[in-house]
Formats: structure tokens, sequence, C-alpha cells
């Protein structure tokens, strides 16, 4: 089943997404949640801290598996993805740091790290509910356009447009990380639930691609439409095409 959701705006898009993770916290007894990062969900983590604030949402029995992680980038270091979920999302609710799981980007042996990680992933039972946002091109976590759909968690090297976008928020393009950890294609498909949100203009061609058109690991989103339960949160703007 692939629900398409349409709302009006981004903070609309934001408190779909929102509602869509905070039922899975109140309906399971040990919430095992997906998260992402990039631009797309940071309306929807403001909802859930809104919430938290209220006292409408308890993060204590938690558990996150997130998707990435930049390869050889410390915790500290304000670009890695730890980083980026702490300062979000998990410095702002109740959540337990034992409970907190992403790839590791110091771990050096890349087959190690992405065993650990399929483990730690499999170790949860299973997650509830997978927040994804999706690339211009149709990418899902670091899974780019490919000739096949990656199974478990892959080490990946980052193409070249991906670096130069991400340049401006290092020193030097030398700074940017080459490599990234995530979770494969299969992995993802495991989720119970799987919320993806999309906003923008730029991305209506590749929202109608991935969600009307062929199955194909050219366009990686593409495969959500194989999962039993998608919900498919777009803007107006991102909706256009369809
Ligand atoms: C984030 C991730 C990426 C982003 C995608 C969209 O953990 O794995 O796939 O979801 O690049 O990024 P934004 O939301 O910044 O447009």
């Amino acid at each position: 089943m692939m629900k398409i959701i349409r709302t009006k705006d981004y903070a609309e898009l934001s408190e779909k997404v929102a509602e869509l993770i905070a039922k899975e916290i109140r309906e399971n007894e040990k919430p095992v949640i997906g998260l992402a990062t990039g631009s797309t969900p940071v309306g929807a983590y403001q909802k859930l801290i809104e919430w938290y604030n209220e006292g409408k949402l308890d993060f204590s029995n938690v558990t996150t598996v997130n998707l990435d992680e930049y390869k050889g980038l410390p915790k500290d270091n304000d670009q890695s993805y730890w980083y980026f979920m702490h300062d979000n999302l998990f410095n702002h609710v109740n959540i337990r740091p034992e409970n907190i799981n992403l790839p590791d980007g110091t771990n050096e042996d890349a087959d190690a790290e992405c065993a650990r990680y399929d483990a730690v992933v499999e170790g949860t039972g299973g997650v509830h509910i997978q927040l994804l946002g999706m690339g211009h091109n149709g990418h899902i976590a670091f899974n780019e356009p490919s000739d096949t759909f990656s199974r478990g968690t892959n080490c990946v090297a980052l193409q070249q447009s991906t670096i130069d976008a991400n340049k401006r928020f290092f020193a030097s393009e030398a700074d940017v990380p080459r490599f990234a950890y995530t979770m494969g294609i299969g992995t993802i498909m495991a989720a119970k639930k799987i919320v993806i949100a999309v906003n923008g203009r730029a991305k209506a061609e590749t929202v109608k691609a991935a969600f009307t058109g062929p199955v194909t690991p050219r366009v990686p989103a593409s495969i959500l439409q194989f999962h039993p339960e998608v919900y498919v949160v777009l803007d107006e703007e991102a909706a256009s095409l369809l």
C-alpha cells in the first residue's frame, strides 16, 4: 500500500510526518524509529520537540536507528550526522543515549562496521517506522542511482556532485569525507512502515518518476512502490506533476 499525502506547504508536511512518527511512539511499548538527516525532516523534529515539551510525547522507551553517517568524521565534528541528530532532536527530548544508534564514522574497518550496524538494526527487533528524505536524483539514504539495489549496510564513495554540494560546510574540499556508511535498500525495505517526505518544485520530476514510473535502481526511491505500507508526504510543489 502506497498512500500519497498532499499537504499545502512545508509546515503542514512537517506536522503530518511528525504525526505518523508520534503515533508509533504512542502505540508501541518499545518503539523503534528510523530517522534521517538533511533539511527535509527538521520541521518534523521541531514538532516532535514541541509535543515533548507540552507533555504529549515521551521518548524514554524509544530506540532510534539513523540511516547513515560520514566515514572518518568523529561524533563531535559539527558536520557529522551524530552531531546533527543531537542538535536537531536528541538533545531536546528525553531519549536515553544508549538507545540512539548511528553507523560509527570513526570505525576504519568498513566490513566490520557494516556488519555491526546490520546487527544493531536487526537487534532492535524491527523498525516500526522509517523516515526518509529523497535526493534530487531519487537517492534514499546514501544509496545513489545504480545498476542494482543494495542489500545491507554498505560503505559508499560519495559522488563528485555530492562532494561539491557539501564543500560549503567544510574549510576546504579536501576536508569533505569521501565515503559514507549507509543502510542498504534491503535494510530500509525491512521496516514495517516507511514515511518519505519530499518538498519543493526542484524534486517534482523525481517524485513523479519515483512514485508513478517503473521500479528501477536508476531511481532508488522507486523501490518503495513494492513496500506494503509507505506514506509519501508531499508539499504542493513536490506533488505538482502528479
Ligand atoms: C539523510 C539522507 C539523504 C537525504 C536526501 C535529501 O540521512 O540519507 O538521503 O534524505 O539527500 O536531503 P534534503 O532533505 O536535505 O533535501
